[in-house]
């Protein structure tokens, strides 16, 4: 059933835009199957080593693309053979050579691109992608990153509700070694950008988890920086990149690049510590925010106060395109509403 309403729309993910799917170096020779947006996905790697994603159904008799193998560079079903080439044409049926099902369209394939180390895809008319422009650090090789991701259970708006919301860092994370600076007690406001907002303390910035930038730019995303103690190496500060990517109503998929603006040497060093010593803390940190996610109930019930302006405006630019989304689909349901 198609969604009636701008918060039924927001559930499982807007269409017609791109998200983050999961890192590239997760598909290796074996189709890998994950859903996203409420939708099985297949991501294979054909033999000129590109990334394809598709739904995750064969078109014969519905067998789970992602249990088959990559043969001859296409996706090869399990089931009886049936190979799929990375347009979604059912390529040979190997079972009746010449069948009249050779050439025909048979599975859906979503455009895709790998930045940043990610797989990213577009949720839309797979013949019309519509633009995205993903952040700069990834192409820019000043910054080194890391990519840390994995599903939370609940809605995905509350992940990103979480994320412009800086004032937490100052309670939730009190005790963390990178936020436990700074005042417990500030105004928030809102900074308008080109692509979306910043939220951010009146009181300080640079001390602790002070201020958030959000951006829709074909893609929801979010930037922040974070202050990292001495002890934490060489480079600028600690930054952030964060999507979610909704997996289903209920779950979502959460990815940080963690990055640092530091070369040469430096970065060797910073690299090295970050895997001996400071990751295992960051994943504390993030834990710390899984846990009351996952608890949360529905927003029915909030009674939200000055710091919740990040939330608010991040609420109001969503529904606002989910219902932009609903007046292009469905007119009619809308002025029923
Ligand atoms: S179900 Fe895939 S080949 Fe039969
Ligand atoms: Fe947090």
């Amino acid at each position: 059933m198609s969604a009636q309403t701008a918060e039924d729309a927001l559930k499982v993910g807007l269409p017609n835009q791109w998200y983050a799917l999961l890192p590239a170096n997760w598909v290796k020779d074996a189709p890998v199957g994950i859903t996203r947006l409420g939708q099985r996905l297949v991501l294979w790697r054909d033999d000129k080593d590109q990334i394809h994603v598709q739904y995750d159904r064969c078109p014969h008799r519905g067998a789970a693309l992602s249990q088959g193998h990559v043969i001859d560079g296409m996706v090869t079903c399990p089931y009886h053979g049936i190979q799929i080439t990375c347009e979604g044409i059912i390529d040979s049926v190997p079972a009746y050579p010449g069948c009249q099902l050779e050439g025909m369209k048979g599975v859906r394939t979503y455009p895709s691109v790998v930045k940043g180390g990610c797989v990213f895809a577009w949720f839309g008319d797979e013949d019309a992608p519509g633009e995205v422009e993903l952040p700069e650090e990834f192409d820019d090789p000043a910054w080194s990153y890391f990519i840390c991701t994995g599903p939370w259970v609940g809605s995905h708006l509350h992940a990103m509700d979480n994320l412009l919301d800086p004032m937490h860092g100052s309670y939730l994370h009190a005790e963390s070694y990178t936020l436990a600076y700074g005042k417990a007690q500030d105004e928030m406001e809102i900074e308008k950008t080109d692509d979306g907002f910043i939220v951010k303390r009146k009181g300080q910035i640079g001390e602790n988890f002070d201020w958030t930038e959000y951006s829709y730019t074909g893609a929801d995303w979010v930037r922040l920086d974070l202050p990292y103690p001495n002890g934490a190496g060489p480079g600028g500060m600690f930054r952030i990149i964060g999507f979610v990517t909704p997996i289903d109503e209920n779950s979502h998929q959460v990815f940080f690049w963690r990055m640092r603006q530091v070369e040469g040497w430096e970065r060797d060093l910073w690299r090295f510590m970050y895997k001996s010593r400071l990751e295992e803390r960051h994943w504390n940190v993030l834990e710390q925010d899984r846990v009351v996610i996952e608890q949360m109930e529905q927003p029915e019930s909030e009674m939200l106060y000055q710091h919740d302006i990040g939330v608010t405006q991040l609420r109001r630019v969503l529904q606002k395109r989910a219902r932009d989304h609903l007046k292009s689909t469905t007119p009619a349901a809308v002025a029923a509403e």
